[in-house]
């Protein structure tokens, strides 16, 4: 490719956008639109809109759009330039040399130096376990809980030998810069000796983003030693709070199935994995996160979360409920026997009872009434605190059959009279639907000026008809306008015409200046078309009526209006209507 702007052009006509967006986000096929649950704002309707025709996206809800590249930066959080370099590797389109800033340069290549040092470290102990004699107490550990060459291979496991620097004589004889090393994470300074191994006597589990890149590493003693896991540092690729173990492989399993199992170790995944169940991910030893729930929401219609039976496993349920509620994602939990993790409890059960007590799984709303319950002082003033409590949970719940149901179970199990709940129940909802009620208003609104302004209108068929702009440009259609966006879009492609003697439409959300005017281009491009294809003609006699109409109510109000012209015009508009 010569130039950046071709190689752009050209990544965009391979491209799909409704093929890569959909790796991300669960679309469904509305009319012309693919639409799905936004991935950077909290929604329970879907208002995220993808265009395959126009190969844009919009979100109806928080505005963002664009095209791939705007998609990309704004999912993967990177630069203009690091996007260019992902989707070109990704559709195979060679990228010019190209100067960046000095800043951006260094930032971007650190980046994928420390990606490929993480990429060499390691193939040097996956190497190590399967084929060296050092890495023999790994594969035995390893055996020892069943795991086999499938699952060392497919997640690229390896063994960090019980020496001092053994991936640091290895990372200097292929030349790697110590000081990048460091910043990987891998090796440690020392004062007398140089550099040291951060990860000994461990198996190690290679972390994978969803591009695959590796980011970091978690690494498991042998014995009972501690600390048990020991992960890579915060660096500037690897951030616990947003990564998920194995989504990277289990992500198409989990949109085939609509579900993800969500677990809390390294092994956990492993083992259902050795066992043939492959919808599982696990929190790097964090508590879930709203990023997590976003980053699977795409994917899954419900999750399914598996927390250890102990309390703190109870604890960590409880908290991220909210935020399922909140994104809009359905939740069940998954109640294992005291004392079993995922892991123990399929490799003693096998399979299939995984599979029984999957299916047998509560919502996690009754997991969460239940343990509230469980904890409540006895007595009113428990019972007070209670409600407060669940209260505006429930009131959050919109199928009807079911919040009587979890009302009549906290009544059962609380002791507290139907009656009071659900009146007290009614006072919420009421505020809350105040509250809803003037929201939908606004978007009433908002919506209503939508379909009366003419000038949304005349864009409208501009935009899915461009030819149209031939018989408007040497009229004075910007009469009709006033919105300060739709005059931008306007001029810009009024520009364009002029200049090239057609629009590109995809080239225009690039020419303008304001992103507001953006949102609201996008917003028209991915509206239905004003009129149908037979009836273009009618529209635009209709606007071209309009424009003569406001001149000649303008002329009028301005008193010095020439009557002469006035009456001229008059003329004109019975003619056209003839
Ligand atoms: N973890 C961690 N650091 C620790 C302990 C735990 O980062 N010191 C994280 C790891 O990601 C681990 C997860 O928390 O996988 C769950 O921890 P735990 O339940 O203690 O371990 P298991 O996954 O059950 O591991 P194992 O079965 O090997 O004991
Ligand atoms: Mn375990």
């Amino acid at each position: 490719m010569e130039s950046y702007e071709a190689a752009k052009d050209e990544i965009k006509r391979i491209a799909d956008i409704v093929e890569l967006i959909g790796q991300y986000v669960q679309l469904k096929k509305a009319g012309r639109n693919h639409v799905g649950l936004c991935p950077f704002h909290g929604e329970k309707d879907p208002s995220f809109t993808v265009n395959s025709s126009k190969q844009m996206f919009h979100c109806f809800g928080c505005k963002k759009g664009g095209d791939i590249f705007a998609f990309w930066m704004e999912y993967h959080k990177v630069s203009f330039p690091q996007a260019m370099k992902d989707l070109s590797e990704r559709y195979h389109v060679t990228l010019p040399e190209k100067e960046f800033s000095p800043l951006q340069k260094e930032k971007q290549e650190l980046g994928d130096l420390l990606f490929e040092i993480n990429e060499i470290a390691a193939r040097y102990y996956n190497h190590i376990l399967t084929k060296s004699e050092k890495g023999r107490p790994g594969i035995e550990y390893l055996e020892k809980r069943s795991l086999g060459k499938d699952v060392i291979n497919d997640f690229m496991l390896g063994y960090a030998p019980s020496e001092w620097d053994s991936l640091t004589r290895f990372l200097k004889s292929k030349r790697i810069d110590m000081d990048k090393a460091v910043k990987a994470g891998l090796v440690i300074p020392n004062k007398d000796r140089g550099y040291y191994d951060r990860f000994r006597s461990r198996v190690l589990f290679p972390i994978h983003n969803m591009k695959k890149h590796i980011t970091g590493f978690g690494g498991r003693v042998l014995d009972e030693s501690l600390p048990k896991y020991m992960n890579t540092p915060e660096t500037p690729i690897f951030r616990k709070g947003e990564l998920l173990y194995g989504l990277h492989s289990a992500y198409q399993v989990i949109r085939e199935s609509g579900r993800v199992v969500i677990v809390e170790g390294y092994m956990d995944v492993l083992a259902l994995r050795s066992h043939g169940f492959n919808g599982a991910v696990a929190t790097l030893g964090t508590a879930l996160t709203m990023d997590h729930i976003r980053k699977v929401k795409g994917y899954a219609v419900e999750a399914i979360v598996v927390f250890d039976s102990d309390s703190a496993g109870k604890a960590a349920t409880i908290k991220s409920f909210p935020l399922f509620l909140n994104e809009g994602l359905s939740a069940r939990v998954m109640v294992l026997p005291e004392g079993d993790d995922p892991d123990s409890f399929i490799n003693k059960r096998g399979l299939d009872d995984f599979l029984k007590f999957l299916d047998e799984s509560m919502p996690m709303f009754e997991f969460y009434i239940d343990l509230k319950i469980s904890r409540i002082s006895k007595g009113i003033e428990g019972q007070v605190n209670l409600l407060k409590e669940i209260l505006p949970v429930l009131a959050d719940v919109d199928s009807d059959p079911q919040r009587l149901l979890y009302v009549r179970r906290l009544s059962e199990k609380s002791g507290i009279a139907e009656s009071i709940i659900l009146s007290e129940l009614r006072n919420q909802r009421a505020t809350r639907r105040k509250e809803g009620n003037e929201g939908r208003l606004r978007e009433r609104l908002s919506n209503l000026k939508m379909e009366i302004s003419p000038e949304r209108d005349l864009l409208n068929l501009m935009i899915h008809y461009p030819s149209a702009m031939d018989r408007f440009i040497d009229s004075e259609y910007r009469i009709l306008l006033s919105d300060p966006d739709i005059i931008e879009i306007f001029h810009c492609m009024d520009g364009i015409y002029r200049k090239e003697g057609r629009i590109q439409l995809d080239e225009l959300p690039e020419r303008l200046e304001h992103e507001s005017a953006r949102e609201t281009l996008r917003e028209i491009m991915l509206s239905a078309p004003i009129c149908p294809d037979d009836s273009i003609e009618q529209a635009i006699n209709e606007f071209k009526n309009k424009i003569l109409k406001t001149k000649i109510s303008r002329s009028l109000r301005s008193k010095i209006g020439d009557l002469e012209e006035s009456s001229k015009l008059l003329n004109i508009v019975k003619d056209s209507q003839n």
